[in-house]
């Protein structure tokens, strides 16, 4: 399977923010372990990471217009509770994207408890730490 790893605004500072919340891994070392754990499984994997809305679109649309692979497992960050540009783009692709977060947003404060792209999503993955994208994955090879 051919897997797409996205994330949007604030990821890259990820291992140098708010660790008590998001963990010491960076994004890089998250990613490596994605890889080696994708590789293992004989599955091939892209990353992408943006902080610019548009961009995300953009590769969403990129994705679905040139198969460039199979399933999605997308942290959009904060975008994930506002962001109606980014969950038309979802509807608009017939890829399964799976909404994916670190923290287990509800448990945290009331704005994080909504997402508008839940709705579109295959599923939704939160609050095991890194972990949370391999489950993802787990997800999406599975379903
Ligand atoms: C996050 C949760 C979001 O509420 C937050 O804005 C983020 C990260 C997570 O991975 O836990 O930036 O998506």
């Amino acid at each position: 399977m051919r897997i797409l790893v996205m994330n949007g605004v604030n990821l890259n500072l990820t291992g140098k923010r708010e660790k008590s919340v998001y963990g010491a891994a960076t994004l890089e070392e998250i990613n490596a372990n994605i890889q080696a754990f994708c590789e293992k499984n004989g599955d091939s994997v892209e990353f992408f990471q943006s902080n610019v809305e548009g961009e995300l679109v953009n590769k969403l649309h990129e994705a679905f217009l040139q198969k460039t692979c199979d399933g999605i497992v997308f942290n959009a960050g904060a975008f994930t509770h506002y962001s109606y540009a980014l969950r038309d783009a979802i509807a608009a692709i017939d890829i399964p994207v799976v909404e994916t977060h670190i923290s287990n947003v509800h448990a945290r404060e009331f704005f994080r408890h909504t997402s508008v792209l839940a709705e579109v999503c295959k599923g939704v993955v939160c609050g095991f730490g890194a972990a949370s994208y391999l489950a993802a994955i787990v997800g999406l090879k599975n379903s």
